[in-house]
């Protein structure tokens, strides 16, 4: 098992220990018994079916190593991993609905809207969304902490961060856009929320927007989130259906613009490069000890990489 690898699966059991922890919550209403449990069991039966997928867990790992890389230990950040985690869910669900782009498998299963049907779909995207701030605001860090989070998470999720992006992509369908407006809707859609979790893990270190280390946080956090909507629109291309546990082919199917029909494949790839090799540039500037940012640097170097 790489660096990389063991550091993502401790970062995964720590955030999905914590999630479980928040879920069970549901169940200890007073309300939830007899008929009520019945009426609720789709629903909640539904956000934990996403939740608990598998994924990834890319942004809990970030929000984690920040937090780690500048205080010294992640497990503050956990309540804040966790949080990112539901708002990326949530815009997974949603995102594969037949009303945006109609997909029918993610993470290796079936869609949420293919086994619960459509309106609980929507509803347990809704739940998770709100659930994520519950979640955020269980964490033992101080208020002024969880408050600047809460900002921070809200408006990296809404309508001027990940929604934004998702519009724009909905207005790219079946049209030219300029690389302008191409780079906007991926740093919207998928950078809104690399740049939240960097920034979470910063906020966690107790680091606050005037902090060099939140700044430079949030110019890796744009670099690397190019790269990665970069390259899941190259593995929407060329990526192996099986190993990425979703469908190839939604974009063309939907229209889309990306880097690839504006670049090409290989122009697309060298786009990626570049923003990895800034995204290093920020990071060595962050710390000059190879051995704290050797995670987040074979991390950028994943993202290059993947099949999934
Ligand atoms: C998929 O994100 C959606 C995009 C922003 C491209 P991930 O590739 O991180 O999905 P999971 O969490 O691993 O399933
Ligand atoms: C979705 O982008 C990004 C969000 C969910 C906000 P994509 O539509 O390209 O993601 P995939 O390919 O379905 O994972
Ligand atoms: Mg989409
Ligand atoms: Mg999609
Ligand atoms: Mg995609």
């Amino acid at each position: 098992m790489s660096y990389l690898s063991k550091k993502l699966s401790e970062c995964a059991l720590l955030t999905e220990s914590y999630m479980k922890k928040r879920t069970e919550k549901l169940y200890e209403e007073p309300y939830y018994k007899g008929e009520a449990a019945d009426a609720l069991k789709a629903l909640f039966d539904s956000l934990e079916y996403s939740l608990y997928a598998g994924g990834k867990r890319l942004r809990p790992f970030l929000v984690m190593q920040f937090c780690e890389l500048l205080s010294g230990s992640a497990e503050p950040a956990v309540p804040y991993a966790a949080a990112i985690e539901m708002i990326h869910t949530f815009s997974l669900i949603h995102d594969d609905l037949p009303c945006m782009d109609d997909d029918d498998m993610r993470r290796g299963k079936p869609t949420n809207h293919v086994v619960f049907g459509e309106a609980t779909a929507l509803l347990a995207g809704d739940a998770l969304s709100l659930f994520a701030f519950e979640t955020l605001f269980s964490s033992g860090l101080s208020d002024q902490q969880n408050v600047l989070a809460a900002k921070l998470l809200a408006k990296s999720a809404g309508a001027s961060g990940m929604i934004a992006g998702q519009q724009i992509d909905l207005y790219s369908e079946d049209r030219e856009i300029s690389e302008q407006l191409l780079t906007l809707l991926q740093q919207k859609k998928t950078g809104a929320l690399f740049d939240c979790s960097c920034k979470l893990g910063c906020i966690a270190a107790g680091k606050t927007e005037c902090d060099e280390e939140y700044v430079k946080a949030g110019e890796f956090a744009s670099h690397i989130g190019l790269a990665f909507q970069i390259t899941d629109d190259l593995l929407d291309v060329c990526g192996d259906e099986k190993a990425l546990g979703k469908p190839v082919g939604s974009d063309e199917k939907n229209g889309k613009s990306t880097f690839v029909t504006l670049l090409g494949e290989d122009g697309a790839r060298e786009r990626a490069k570049k923003e990895i090799s800034a995204a290093n540039d920020v990071l060595n500037s962050l710390s000059q000890d190879k051995e704290r940012i050797k995670a987040l640097t074979e991390m950028t170097d994943f993202i290059l990489t993947r099949k999934n």
